[in-house]
């Protein structure tokens, strides 16, 4: 894994296959992203946060896993994109403890960058109110704790994926 890429591609659908996925994929064809680092977290190693708050003294997590290869592509890579399928209305527990291990980022308040963007890419299998609303809270707080923009225009949101997919254009 190079620690430096421009883009970092989160997959936060366990599926290989996965319809949130291939959002993020199109959206990489489409704009002809190169120096992409591919993360299907589903096969890295990252523990749930135990709320320890070590890292609000040191800066750092006490918990040696995978998600230390993650940290410095966090908060380098200009581009981050996110693509994730609704969960119980929220996110899939892979990519959440991935946010959740990103505490000491929130402690040493890395500050914004204009210049990094992050977008995301949802998709539910069905339709109802606030159906993405949970997600994008969580996905909005994610980035400014990284020091990354949220790309609103850019992100796409997808319901009824498991019967027909629409696309949601709603303003959030
Ligand atoms: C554990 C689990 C929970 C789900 N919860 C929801 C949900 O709360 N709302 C919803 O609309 N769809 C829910 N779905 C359906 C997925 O969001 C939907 O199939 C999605 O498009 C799958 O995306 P993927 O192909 O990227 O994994 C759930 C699916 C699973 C497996």
């Amino acid at each position: 894994m190079t620690q430096n890429s421009r883009v970092l591609a989160l997959y936060g659908s366990p599926r290989r296959e996965s319809f949130s996925g291939s959002l993020l994929e199109n959206y990489i064809k489409k704009h002809q992203l190169n120096d992409v680092t591919y993360c299907f977290i589903k096969d890295y190693s990252i523990l749930p946060c135990t709320g320890c708050n070590s890292c609000k003294k040191t800066g750092s997590c006490v918990i040696k896993d995978d998600m230390q290869k993650l940290y410095t592509l966090l908060t380098t890579s200009s581009l981050i994109l996110t693509s994730a399928p609704v969960y119980f209305s929220s996110l899939p527990s892979q990519l959440k403890a991935l946010i959740d291990r990103c505490q000491p980022l929130f402690w040493k308040q890395v500050a914004n960058d204009p210049l990094r963007h992050g977008v995301l890419f949802l998709s539910a299998g069905s339709f109802y109110s606030a159906i993405f609303s949970s997600s994008i809270t969580t996905i909005r707080h994610f980035y400014k704790t990284i020091g990354v923009s949220f790309d609103r225009q850019n992100s796409q949101f997808y319901y009824n994926t498991d019967t027909k997919a629409e696309k949601f254009s709603s303003f959030i």
